[in-house]
C-alpha cells in the first residue's frame, strides 16, 4: 500500500506534533515517501531536523516558500509531487485558512497548488474545537469532496482537561493514509450500509468454560475502516476482542453465537453489503451450567448441538441488491476448493479463503493472504499483505465482478 507512494505531511502547530513523528516513521518504515512542510507555529513545538531525520529526506518550512526545485517555484512541485496531504495536526487557524482558499504560507500554497486528497486531523482545546466559528468551519470543509477527516476523539488533551479536541491516533492515521493511497481519496461506497462480523464467538458450558476459538477480530476491524474510509456507513458486529474498534464504525458487542445471529438479522436489512468475517462458532454445549461445574463432575465428553449458520440464514432472507461475502479459514492445500464448496452451499456471492495453518496469515496477525472466489467463478489471489490491503482488494473484486 505505501511502497514508493507519494505522502506530503503538513504539520501546523500543536503539541500534538510530537505525535505525527510516528506518522511519518510509520510511513518510511512501510515503503512511503514522504515530505514534511511545517507551519511556523509547528516549528515551535518540533524542529524541522526531527521531521527530516525521520522521513529520510528534507523539511520544508516558510523559510523555503521562495525556492524553486526541478526548475519549479517549490509549492508547485512539492503540489504535484504528493499523491496524498495530510494535515496533522490541524489548527482552528490551518483549518479557517483552508476553508477560505488562504495561501500565505508554503503549506497553504501548496494545498492549492495540488489536486491530491487531503486528510485532515484537527488537534485542540475542547473550548476552541466547540467554538461556533470553529465548527462553521469544519462542516464546511467536511463537505468538499477532496477532504476526508480523522477525528478529533475525546480524551485526555495537554491542557490536563478531559474532552473533544484530542488528535487521532498515529495508527488511525496511517490507516487511513494507506485506504487513501490505495483508493486515491475515492468514496465508492458513499451512501452504502455495510455490515461486517468479526472477532469470535464463546458458547458457554458453564460460567468459566466456554469454547472458543482464536479470532481476533483483526480482519474484521480492518474491513470495517476499509468501507469507512471509502464512504460507507458501517455497523460492526463483534465478539470479545481485545483490539479497539475503527473510528466512524457503529459497533455492536456480542458474545455467542445466538447473539451475533439476532444482532446481525436486527441490522441486516439496511445492509447493501455483508461482510461475514467472524469465526463464529459451529456447535455449542447442549446445556449451559449456571453454576461453576465441579472439576470432578466434569465428564469425558461434551453433549454438543450445532449452531445455525448465520450467513446461510441470511443468504436465504436476502434482497437482491444485497451482496453477501463469506470468509473460510482452511487448514491444508486443498482449501480453495473446500472455500468453493462453501460458497455455494451458503449461498454467497463471493467467499475469501485463506489458510490458517501457515505463519504470517490467518488469526491474529496483521497480515493475510488470501484466494478470492465469487459465484460467477472468477477468482483472485491476493499476496501477503496487511489485512488493511486485503480488505481493500475484496471490496475491489466485488466492485470489478458486480
Ligand atoms: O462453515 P464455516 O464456518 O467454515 O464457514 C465460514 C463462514 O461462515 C464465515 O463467513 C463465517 O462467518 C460463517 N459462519 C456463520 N455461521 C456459523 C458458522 C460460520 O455465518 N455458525
Amino acid at each position: 500500500m505505501f511502497a514508493d507512494r507519494r505522502v506530503l505531511v503538513g504539520v501546523t502547530g500543536s503539541i500534538a506534533a510530537y505525535k505525527v513523528c510516528e506518522v511519518v516513521s510509520a510511513l518510511v518504515k512501510a515503503g512511503a515517501e514522504v515530505r514534511v512542510v511545517l507551519t511556523g507555529a509547528a516549528e515551535r513545538f518540533v524542529s524541522p531536523l526531527t521531521f527530516a531525520t525521520l522521513a529520510r529526506g528534507r523539511a520544508y518550512t516558510d523559510a523555503d516558500f521562495w525556492q524553486a526545485e526541478h526548475g519549479l517555484p517549490l509549492h508547485i512541485s512539492l503540489g504535484q509531487w504528493a499523491e496524498v496531504l495530510v494535515i496533522a495536526p490541524l489548527t482552528a487557524h490551518t483549518l479557517a485558512k483552508l476553508v477560505h482558499g488562504l495561501a500565505d504560507d508554503l503549506l497553504g500554497n501548496i494545498v492549492l497548488a495540488s489536486t491530491a486528497p487531503v486528510l485532515l486531523a484537527p488537534a485542540m482545546n475542547t473550548q476552541m474545537w466547540e467554538q461556533t466559528t470553529v465548527e462553521h468551519n469544519w462542516r464546511q470543509i467536511c463537505a468538499l469532496e477532496r477532504y476526508h477527516t480523522s477525528g478529533p476523539g475525546t480524551g485526555l488533551l495537554a491542557c490536563d482537561t478531559t474532552g473533544s479536541g484530542r488528535m487521532s491516533e498515529p495508527a488511525t492515521l496511517t490507516d487511513h493514509i494507506g485506504s487513501l493511497l490505495w483508493t486515491r481519496g475515492k468514496r465508492d461506497l458513499r451512501g452504502r450500509t455495510v455490515l461486517v462480523s468479526a472477532g469470535g464467538t464463546r458458547e458457554f458450558l458453564d460460567p468459566v468454560r466456554f469454547m472458543g476459538n482464536p479470532s481476533t477480530g483483526r480482519m474484521g476491524i480492518d474491513l470495517a475502516a476499509a468501507c469507512v474510509h471509502r464512504g460507507a456507513i458501517v455497523h460492526l458486529v463483534h465478539g470479545p476482542m481485545g483490539l479497539s474498534v475503527p473510528e466512524g464504525v457503529v459497533a455492536h458487542p456480542v458474545v455467542t453465537a445466538s447473539q451475533m445471529h439476532a444482532c446481525l438479522l436486527e441490522h441486516f436489512e439496511a445492509a447493501s453489503l455483508v461482510l461475514m468475517a467472524a469465526a463464529v462458532a459451529d456447535v455449542r454445549p447442549t446445556f449451559q451450567y449456571s453454576d461453576k461445574i465441579p472439576k470432578q463432575a466434569l465428564k469425558d465428553a461434551l453433549d454438543l448441538d450445532a449452531v445455525p449458520d448465520i450467513v446461510a440464514d441470511l443468504a436465504a432472507r436476502r434482497r437482491p441488491d444485497q451482496v453477501l461475502v463469506g470468509f473460510a479459514a482452511q487448514t491444508g492445500e486443498d482449501f480453495v476448493a473446500l472455500a468453493r464448496q462453501k460458497l455455494l452451499a451458503k449461498g454467497l456471492d463471493a467467499i475469501v479463503a485463506n489458510r490458517v495453518d501457515l505463519s504470517g496469515q490467518g488469526f491474529g496477525g496483521e497480515t493475510n493472504q488470501a484466494i478470492l472466489l465469487n459465484r460467477k467463478g472468477q477468482t483472485q489471489t491476493v499476496p501477503l499483505v496487511s489485512k488493511l490491503e486485503l480488505s481493500h482488494r475484496i471490496l475491489d473484486f466485488l466492485e470489478e465482478s458486480s
